[in-house]
């Protein structure tokens, strides 16, 4: 596959300079899903590339990597319109969680699903997620509340591999989300044992959320220490609502990401960065939620890598719109439009640990995204813009032109 007439490839690589890496008059060639070349199309040597290659004219368009969600909970059944409803009307998040709606809500409509129930929920956002450019996306469990109904959450989320018309899939087990009736050390028992063990063939990773009303430090560390034995990488919701040290867990326990950090202190988000952890903001969980702004700026300034992510759930942010929270991360997080693109292309990637895509560059997987535009800034500037025009997924061109 060949794309020409590329107006500003931008390429994410901090090998080419000043964020994001943009080649003007460029061309990409890619070969198996992977990219061959990523760079002016003056440099191309045609030679080499096959008669029969599929040819793209992006007509002096700009072609920025498939976004990277790297952060959701696509994989759920029912409706919480109500809720957000009331939520307008003055109640918050917590009252409502504390009258057994909110997640538990969720958990009522999901746990009873079966896989492809689940499965077919899911494909629905993905499918939206990437004609919205998204090309891997990580998908959580957290709405079953017990054993058995997390396992079928997290073989829904693997089994939307069987779709190509999808992003690539990256499973998270989400244990402790929701509280549940009963034993609460019985339950995080079950799950440092029973869970993880049923968890370590289906995912990569295991998350928490730790926050006054859900799960204590003490608690996540016990389930990321169990983790560790089944080569599970923690993630966690941290710093959420109010400031409860799960920032601090995630540079102690060495995890990929701590995400959400709204709360988060300056000394917290050092913290990260000395440990290497990447900061993931959803900024339109703190719209909806409506408290501290996403600390984008602060993570750089704290000189951590910072991912952007939508969170996409039924209860603080449904969409599946990546150029949606890029704009965000501008206009709350205090981002330049050029750092938010990184954050959502190859910080996401890194928010995964993946070092094969999120940047445009030859050896890496040929994940992009044709713009509408000549102009990469109308990514933030032009909100809620229908901006994609096509997406190349592994080398395939997954989502054609609507022109
Ligand atoms: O990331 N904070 C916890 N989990 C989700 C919300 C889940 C829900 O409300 O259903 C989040 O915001
Ligand atoms: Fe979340």
């Amino acid at each position: 596959m060949v794309v020409h007439g590329i107006g500003a490839l931008c390429t994410c690589d901090p090998l080419r300079g000043d964020a994001p890496g943009i080649v003007r008059d460029a061309a990409l060639v890619a070969r198996d899903g992977v990219i061959l070349y990523a760079g002016p199309e003056s440099g191309l040597d045609r030679s080499g590339v096959p008669r029969d290659a599929l040819e793209i004219h992006a007509r002096g368009a700009a072609v920025v990597p498939g976004f990277v969600d790297s952060h959701t909970h696509i994989v759920w059944l029912g409706d919480r319109g109500e809720e957000y409803a009331q939520r307008a009307s003055g109640a918050t998040y917590e009252e409502i969680a504390a009258a057994g709606g909110g997640i538990r809500a969720t958990v009522r409509a999901t746990a009873a699903g079966t896989v492809e129930e689940l499965a077919t929920a899911g494909r629905e956002r993905a499918r939206r997620m990437l004609a919205n450019g998204t090309t891997t996306v990580e998908v959580k469990s957290g709405y079953g509340l017990e054993h058995e109904a997390e396992m079928r959450l997290l073989d829904a989320a693997g089994g939307l591999r069987r779709w190509a018309d999808i992003p690539d899939v990256l499973v998270t087990y989400l244990p402790l989300h929701a509280v549940p009736d009963g034993l609460r050390d019985v339950f995080v028992d079950d799950v440092c044992t029973r869970g993880v063990a049923g968890a370590a063939k289906r995912a990569t990773f295991v998350d928490a959320f730790c926050e006054t009303g859900a799960y204590t430090v003490a608690e996540c560390e016990r389930l990321f220490t169990a983790a560790r034995t089944h080569r599970l990488r923690p993630k966690i919701h941290a710093e959420q609502l109010s400031n409860s040290g799960g920032a601090l867990l995630a540079a102690r326990a060495g995890a990929v990401s701590a995400d959400h950090l709204e709360h988060a202190t300056n000394t917290d988000l050092e913290a990260l960065s000395s440990a290497g952890v990447v900061g993931v903001i959803l900024p339109g969980a703190s719209l909806v939620l409506g408290g501290p702004p996403p600390p984008g700026r602060r993570l750089l300034e704290a000189g951590c890598t910072v991912a952007v992510a939508t969170d996409c759930n039924p209860g603080t942010c449904y969409s599946e719109s990546m150029p949606l929270m890029i704009s965000l991360a501008v206009a709350l997080g205090g981002l330049t439009p050029a750092q938010a693109l990184v954050a959502a292309t190859a910080g996401g990637a890194a928010a995964l640990g993946l070092a094969d895509r999120g940047i445009l560059r030859a050896g890496l997987r040929c994940d992009a995204v044709i713009l509408e535009t000549p102009s990469w800034i109308d990514v933030a500037y032009h909100l809620g813009g229908d901006i994609v025009a096509r997406v190349i997924l592994e080398g395939r061109l997954e989502v054609p032109s609507k022109t």
